[in-house]
């Protein structure tokens, strides 16, 4: 079963010159799966809470590319961690099982994010007690 210790920050090498700065994203190389859906999110105020889901199948990778917010983790034994994205060259990874909630977005925040898997709305977990009898199903 996954835990909070599963979930970790990447960081990217910033392929910067005097033109300004690149960052580049490899599927099993620079991220831990090959991307088949990406989505971004924006327009999110400071009050908002996003996320509030576990996925059964689906891994992430979120990164800040514009802005900054903060992503609560938190897993069926009672653990807690917040990372907060504010470099377009940082992202953190969640994998599969792992409860999420984005928040404190800045106005100008544009929270891009990668999945290892296609949108499947029944692979989406909504309610912290369902989550966490899934978890101790399996
Ligand atoms: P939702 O999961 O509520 O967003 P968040 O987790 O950021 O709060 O998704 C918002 C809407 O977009 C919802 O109607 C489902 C739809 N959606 C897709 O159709 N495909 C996707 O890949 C995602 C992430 C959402």
């Amino acid at each position: 079963m996954n835990n909070i210790n599963s979930t970790k920050l990447l960081s990217f090498p910033e392929l910067g010159d005097d033109r300004g700065q690149l960052v580049v994203i490899e599927g099993e190389r620079t991220v831990p799966f090959i991307p088949k859906r990406i989505f971004y999110i924006y327009g999110s105020v400071k009050n908002v809470v996003r996320g509030c889901h576990a996925n059964i199948k689906s891994h992430f990778v979120l990164f800040n590319v514009s802005g900054s917010c903060k992503v609560k983790v938190k897993d069926s034994f009672d653990n807690e961690k917040i990372y907060d994205l504010h470099e377009p060259n940082v992202a953190v990874y969640l994998p599969n099982l792992i409860w999420k909630e984005m928040y404190d977005f800045s106005s100008d925040s544009i929270l891009l994010c990668l999945s290892n898997e296609y949108y499947c709305k029944d692979e989406y977990i909504r309610s912290f007690d369902e989550y966490i009898k899934y978890c101790n199903e399996q």
